[in-house]
This record gives structure tokens, C-alpha cells and sequence, in this order.
């Protein structure tokens, strides 16, 4: 969150216009609508997947184009490329959220991008013991003001953090590998499940945007949303049933973790705000890790059994 925050102090000033991808990590929104919201930043948050509504968002005063792809939790996929088109023509700045990809599957600068961000909580460090965050820009400007603004607000990692990030990157590309493996014969797995109304991964051709998905990143990635049929209630019977993965947030890390993004990672938003986002109250977001396949699938089937 420092490496939104730094960025948005960095790039956005009173009066300027932000379009951002409505499907956000929550507080990624919730942050600009509590706080910059108060120093007069205005902001339009829109269904990005349809290239038309960020033309249609574009004002005199728009600064920033904010994307996430995939999103979290939805797993919507934008065409970095034709947005950053859209967005330069008019002079606006494209940040990405890389987090949900790490630079092993996008490298969303080729595609166009000016500023890309990382949590590096996630697959970056990959173990789920330090909290982090990266800001990567095209243009050496624009990374002095943004790397003046971090220091300035106190976004800095400590040294013994910086250090525990270096040792664990050194496993990204086989933790990432490991993780897509499984993470497809997981979505396979759930996709002809009797009991799941419906799933998101990048990886299945049901995904709308697999296409897109295939051309843009190098892999399809470890996360997964899904719903059960029987809407809410089952859901949370089938959360609390899992045993191997844990209910937790957080994601991209060595231990498959599952989560409820509607009373967890964005509750910040309100009801509407999540029902136009597509977050829907059966949603559940899985994070695939690098435990043996077959005993995570057997954990999912037991908890199906439960509901
Ligand atoms: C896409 C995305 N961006 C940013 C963040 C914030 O990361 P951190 O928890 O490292 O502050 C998260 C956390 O889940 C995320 O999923």
C-alpha cells in the first residue's frame, strides 16, 4: 500500500482526475476515497475490461489511468496495450498493479505502461514473512518524483526486510512454476465440480478474456475465483471446511491460502460498490501455493462433501 500511496502522492494534485479499474485491491480505492477524495483528487472507477468506458471516463483534468490485471478479486483481464494507446493519446499517465502477475508473467512497461507497482508481499518474496512494495517507472523524472515522495512520506523497506525480499526471489520463477501447475488442474478440478456455479481463471477458455490472457501474459497465474451454487451460505460452509489451504489474506505466497473478498479483503467497499465491481457475496478467492496437488485437491473435495 505504500507503493499505491507513494504513487498517487507522487503523480495526482488537487483538481486532477484519476479512471482506475473498478475491481481494485479494496483498499487500493478505499484509500483514494478516504483520503484523496479530501485533498480535492477526483476519481471515476469503471469497468476497464471494455476499452470504451475509459474513453467515455476521460475528463479535461484526467492525470492518471490506474489498471490492475487480473484484478482482485475478479480476475478481469485489460488490454494493457490498446488502454495505454487510449490513455497516451490524451496525455494521461498508466500505472499498473502488476502484483497479481509479478514481472515473471507481465512486463506491463513493453506494453506500454509508464509506472508499474508490485506488492512484493506476494510472489515477489513469496513466503508470507515481510510486507513490501515496488515502484518500477519508464522515465527517469518520473521515478525521482516518485522516489523523492517515498522517502519523504516514509514508504522505505528496512534493511533487514530488503534483505529477506533478495533471498526470496531467488525462488520466484520455481515457486510461480510449481503454483501454475497445479493452479490449472485445480480450475479444471473446480470447473467440472457439481457444485461450483461458476470460475475465473485466465488459464480456462470459459474465462472471457482468455485470448487476451494467452497473448499478454507469459502464464495464466496461481490465482482463482470462484462461486458455489447455493450462493452465500455454501461458500462460507465450504470456506471454513477447508483444512489445508488457510482462510486468510494475503496471496502468492508457498502455502495456498483462500479468502472471503466481501468480508475480507473488501469489505472497505460498500454493497453496491462490490456488486458493480463484480464482487459478488459467494465469491471466494483461492491462492494456489506449492503443496502437493493431489492433497489440495482432496482438501477442496472434503470441504465440497461439507456443504
Ligand atoms: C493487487 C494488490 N495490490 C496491492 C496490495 C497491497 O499489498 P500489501 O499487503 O503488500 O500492502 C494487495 C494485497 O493484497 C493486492 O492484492
Amino acid at each position: 500500500m505504500a507503493a499505491v500511496t507513494t504513487v498517487y502522492t507522487a503523480i495526482l494534485a488537487k483538481g486532477d482526475h484519476m479512471i482506475s479499474t473498478d475491481a481494485v485491491y479494496g483498499p487500493s480505492r478505499g484509500v483514494m476515497q478516504a483520503v484523496y477524495a479530501k485533498y480535492g483528487v477526483e476519481f471515476s472507477y469503471v469497468d476497464t475490461t471494455n476499452l470504451e468506458n475509459i474513453t467515455k471516463a476521460i475528463r479535461p483534468n484526467t492525470k492518471m489511468l490506474y489498471l490492475e490485471s487480473p484484478s482482485n478479486p475478479t480476475m478481469d483481464i485489460v488490454d494493457i496495450k490498446a488502454a495505454c494507446e487510449i490513455a497516451h493519446k490524451h496525455g494521461i499517465l498508466v500505472v499498473i498493479d502488476n502484483t497479481f502477475c509479478s514481472p515473471y508473467l507481465q512486463k506491463p512497461l513493453d506494453l506500454g505502461a509508464d509506472i508499474v507497482l508490485h506488492s512484493l508481499t506476494k510472489f515477489i518474496n513469496g513466503h508470507a514473512d515481510i510486507v513490501g512494495g515496488a515502484i518500477i517507472a519508464k522515465q527517469k523524472d518520473i521515478y525521482d518524483n516518485l522516489r523523492k515522495t517515498m522517502v519523504m512520506m516514509g514508504g522505505n523497506m528496512d534493511p533487514h526486510q530488503a534483505y529477506m525480499v533478495i533471498r526470496g526471489v531467488k525462488t520466484m520463477s520455481l515457486r510461480m512454476d510449481r503454483s501454475q501447475e497445479s493452479a490449472i488442474k485445480i480450475a479444471q478440478f473446480l470447473e467440472n465440480h457439481p457444485k461450483v456455479a461458476w470460475i475465473r481463471y485466465p488459464g480456462l477458455k470459459s474465462h472471457p478474456q482468455h485470448e487476451l490472457a494467452k497473448v499478454q501474459m507469459s502464464g495464466f497465474g496461481t490465482m482463482i475465483c470462484f462461486g458455489l451454487k447455493g450462493g452465500y451460505e455454501s461458500s462460507v460452509k465450504f470456506m471454513n471446511s477447508v483444512k489445508l489451504a488457510m482462510l486468510a489474506v494475503s496471496l502468492g505466497g508457498v502455502e495456498s491460502l483462500i479468502q472471503h473478498p466481501a468480508s475480507m479483503t473488501h469489505a472497505g467497499m460498500s454493497k453496491e460498490q462490490r456488486a458493480e465491481a463484480g464482487i459478488s457475496d459467494e465469491l471466494i478467492r483461492y491462492s494456489v501455493g506449492i503443496e502437493d496437488v493431489e492433497d489440495l485437491i482432496q482438501d477442496l473435495s472434503n470441504a465440497f462433501d461439507k456443504v
